[in-house]
C-alpha cells in the first residue's frame, strides 16, 4: 500500500504544515497562541481527555511519539507526568519546545526529533509507564515497525494509549462521496490525499478493530472506542466560526454521539503489554 513511500516524504509533509499550527491566528509561539491551540483542540475534539486520562499520569513516565506542536504533552506535564516528548517534524518540535519553555515546563520534558520506527536510534531505551501515541502511527510507513520500537519501551504490564483512524468511519464515506465521487475502488488513493487540513498527506492507513487487533501483537486490548465527527462546516471553521453543516445543525445531539461511537473517526485503543 503506502510502504513504498519515504520517511522523507512524511517528513516533509508535517514540516510544511505542523498539525494544528492554524488552530490561532495570535502570534505564533506566544503564551496566547497556545492557549487558543489547545482551547480548540479540546473543543473540537473532546474526546481525548476521556481518552488520555491526563490527571492519572501524576509522577508516571509518559512517552510520547508523535506529539506533534506539544498540546497534549503540555496537559501530560501539567497534570504532573515525566514525558518525553518525540516527534519526527522538527518544525513541530521547535513549537513544541517553544511551548514548553512558555509554560516554565521545560524541566520536565525531554524532546527528541526522531523516527518512531527507528526510535531506539535516538531515544534512550528506558521504561515506560505509558506510551501514548495520538494520530500519529497511522502516518509512517511501517506502522508494524513502529509499534515493534514502542514495545520495547514498556516492560509487562506497561500501558500503550493509541489513536488510529477508523475503516468503517463517517469521514471515509465522505471522502470518498465529497472528493471521489462515489469511486469507492480509490479509496487507497483518496484517503490520504484528503485525510488531514491541508491535502496530499503521503501516508494515511486507516483500521478496523480486527486490523488493530493484528498490529498490537504482543498486547492485550484494555479497551477500545471510536468516537469523533468533525461537524462543522469548513469555509467558517477556518474563520473561527464553529457552524454545523445543516444536516447535523438539525440532528438531535443524543443521534449525534451515537453516530460518533458508531462511526467516528478516531479509534481510541488503550492496550497493556503482555
Ligand atoms: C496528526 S499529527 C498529530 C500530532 C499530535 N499527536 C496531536 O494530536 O496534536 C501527526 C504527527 O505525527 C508525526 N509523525 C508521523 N510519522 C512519524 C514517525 N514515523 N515518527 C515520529 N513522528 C511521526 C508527524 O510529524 C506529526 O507531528
Amino acid at each position: 500500500m503506502m510502504e513504498h513511500k519515504s520517511i522523507e516524504d512524511v517528513k516533509k509533509y508535517w514540516n510544511n504544515r505542523p498539525c494544528n499550527i492554524r488552530h490561532s491566528d495570535k502570534k505564533m509561539g506566544t503564551k496566547e497562541y497556545f492557549d487558543e491551540v489547545e482551547q480548540r483542540k479540546y473543543f473540537v475534539e473532546p474526546h481525548i481527555l476521556k481518552f488520555a486520562e491526563f490527571s492519572k499520569w501524576k509522577n508516571k513516565k509518559v512517552l510520547e511519539v508523535g506529539c506533534g506542536i506539544g498540546t497534549d504533552t503540555i496537559s501530560f506535564l501539567r497534570a504532573g507526568a515525566r514525558v518525553t516528548a518525540v516527534d519526527l517534524s522538527d518544525e513541530s518540535l521547535k513549537l513544541a519546545q517553544k511551548r514548553a519553555n512558555v509554560f516554565g515546563l521545560e524541566d520536565k520534558v525531554g524532546f527528541y526529533n526522531a523516527n518512531a520506527e527507528r526510535l531506539d536510534e535516538i531515544v534512550p531505551l528506558e521504561m515506560y509507564d505509558l506510551v501514548y501515541s495520538f494520530g500519529v502511527i497511522h502516518h509512517t510507513p511501517h506502522p508494524e515497525i513502529a509499534v515493534e520500537n514502542i514495545k520495547r519501551y514498556l516492560s509487562k504490564g506497561g500501558i500503550f494509549k493509541i489513536m488510529v483512524y477508523y475503516k468503517y468511519s463517517w469521514k471515509v464515506l465522505w471522502i470518498i462521496i465529497r472528493y471521489g465521487k462515489c469511486r469507492f475502488w480509490k479509496i487507497k488513493e483518496l484517503v490520504p490525499k484528503y485525510s488531514e487540513a491541508q491535502v496530499g498527506s503521503p501516508v494515511t492507513y486507516y483500521y478496523s478493530r480486527r486490523d488493530i487487533r493484528k498490529l498490537l501483537k504482543g498486547f492485550e486490548i484494555k479497551d477500545m472506542f471510536v468516537d469523533h465527527i468533525f461537524p462543522y462546516s469548513i469555509p467558517e471553521y477556518k474563520n473561527y466560526i464553529y457552524k454545523k453543516v445543516w444536516y447535523f445543525r438539525f440532528m438531535p445531539q443524543p443521534l449525534f454521539h451515537f453516530l460518533e461511537r458508531l462511526s467516528g473517526w478516531h479509534l481510541c485503543v488503550t492496550a497493556i503489554k503482555k
